[in-house]
């Protein structure tokens, strides 16, 4: 066993690097036994590796017998090493098959693999563990880190420095209502729900910051586009206005669009999605021009409300590139927002808002720069100042005006890859009704 555990399990190729120029040579590659089938004296196995699969052949005649053995032997997703020559041929599905000449079982599986063609989503996330290693999940799972990727070079174009928040909080910054508590040494603590407040401290020494971290909300609406636990980006810049923070985001979001297209193709050719590059600078209107829409399409909705998930959806489907509604109701945002100095009763403050029925990508705007006015907004929300004292503190100090703005990763990747669920756009989902696997 331990001379086994010593051995290499080195590969010549990813599949991906398997092209024409290939063909005639002999490679060893690594990865699993993702189909089988025997035909005519010839097993074909489908080899799947994170990058791709390609045909595997191995020819009765043209293998040793205890070779063919084993691949007759070798069982669904069993992990498997395999040598062979690279061939041309239009049969096989990517037109390319390796010729075995060596073939070696690592880790055999159990042949009664759990999930059919035919299992349904909720099997499917339960068995999440298993299912992750499917070719679409693994293509979901290469985007999304180049959305990180392309976040974090726009970012960095722009100057931006990351920080790394805490999660362990003890107050609410988007309402106490959906705050995780946790016993915390004979206190209460709370799972973060967003690092903006810490963003605005940061800020002082570095200008601009930016950080991907989880938030969590304990929301208990079953939505196809909200989870309990998501990767969340968000962006603080100081001596910087409303104008500005939409200014960010819309580069970032281009930014971000422009970088899958280019980076991605084999994960969305195989996904089926097409990404459109949004021009700029994005369309902004106003949120009572976004009612006066909602009015006009038969939604009865009166000013001071947040819209709803059908409102924001219809109003969405007027739109064939993201958008942001902005100027939203001092009433109907959390106490930070800064509220327009002309017009009080509107924050400046905007959604940034998917086409074609998607909705919400992003929020941000403006804070509140004055402690004293900041200290109104907390007692006009029945917030308890004592637990913004070191929030409020900060604004004694030199705090310039400043923007920010937050957007869940999953978001994103659900609005570009067109996903039917937000489950799919993580490792392991977490929502009211799932915390397993
Ligand atoms: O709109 P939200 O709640 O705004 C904030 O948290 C601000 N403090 C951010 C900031 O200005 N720094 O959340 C921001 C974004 C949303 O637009 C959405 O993309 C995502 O985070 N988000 C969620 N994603 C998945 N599931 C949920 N439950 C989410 N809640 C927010
Ligand atoms: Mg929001």
């Amino acid at each position: 066993m331990k001379g086994k555990l010593l051995r290499t399990f080195e590969k010549s190729h990813y599949v991906v690097e398997l092209d024409d120029s290939s063909t005639g040579k002999s490679v060893t590659l690594t990865g699993w036994v993702h189909r089988k089938r025997e035909h005519g004296g010839v097993i074909f196995i489908t080899f799947r590796d994170s990058t791709g699969i390609v045909q595997v052949a191995g020819h009765r005649s043209e293998v040793s017998s205890s070779t063919f053995e084993t691949m007759h032997q070798v069982t669904l997703e069993s992990s498997i090493r395999v040598t062979g020559k690279v061939v041309v041929d239009k049969r096989a599905p990517t037109g390319i098959e390796l010729h075995v000449s060596s073939f070696e079982v690592v880790s055999l599986a159990d042949p009664e693999w759990p999930l059919e063609k035919d299992a349904g989503d909720a099997f499917l996330y339960d068995k999440r563990h298993l299912y992750l290693r499917s070719p679409s999940q693994t293509a979901i799972m290469q985007i999304k880190a180049e959305i990180s990727r392309a976040a974090h070079k726009h970012l960095d174009s722009e100057g931006f420095t990351e920080i790394f928040p805490p999660i362990l909080v003890s107050a609410s910054v988007e309402g106490g209502a959906t705050l995780f508590p946790l016993k915390y040494f004979g206190g209460t603590a709370y799972l973060s729900q967003s690092a903006q407040l810490y963003e605005e401290a940061a800020i002082c020494g570095l200008e601009k910051v930016y950080l991907i971290a989880p938030s969590f909300r304990a929301e208990k609406h079953r939505t196809r586009r909200h989870l309990t636990e998501f990767w969340h980006l968000e962006a603080e810049l100081t001596f910087a206005t409303h104008d500005d923070i939409m200014g960010v985001e819309e580069r970032l979001v281009r930014a971000i669009c422009k970088h899958i297209k280019d980076k991605c193709k084999r994960q969305l050719t195989l996904l089926d999605v097409k990404i459109k590059v949004p021009r700029l600078p994005f369309k902004r209107i106003t949120y009572d021009e976004a009612i006066e829409m909602a009015v006009q399409l038969g939604f009865k909705v009166s000013w001071g409300e947040d819209f709803g998930r059908e409102v924001e959806r219809a109003i969405s489907q007027q739109f064939k590139e993201p958008f942001f509604i902005k100027g939203y109701p001092t009433i109907a945002r959390s106490f930070y927002h800064l509220p327009d100095p002309d017009r009080p009763e509107v924050t400046l403050s905007s959604d940034l808002i998917a086409p074609s029925g998607f909705g919400e990508l992003t929020s941000g705007g403006q804070r509140i720069h004055d402690s004293d006015q900041l200290m109104e907004r907390i007692k006009e929300q029945a917030l308890d100042p004592s637990s913004y004292s070191w929030y409020l503190e900060l604004r004694e100090f030199g705090l310039p005006p400043h923007a920010g703005f937050g957007m869940g990763l999953e978001r994103i990747l659900v609005w570009l890859l067109d996903l039917k669920h937000i489950r799919e756009a993580c490792l392991f989902p977490r929502t009211p009704s799932r915390i397993r696997p």
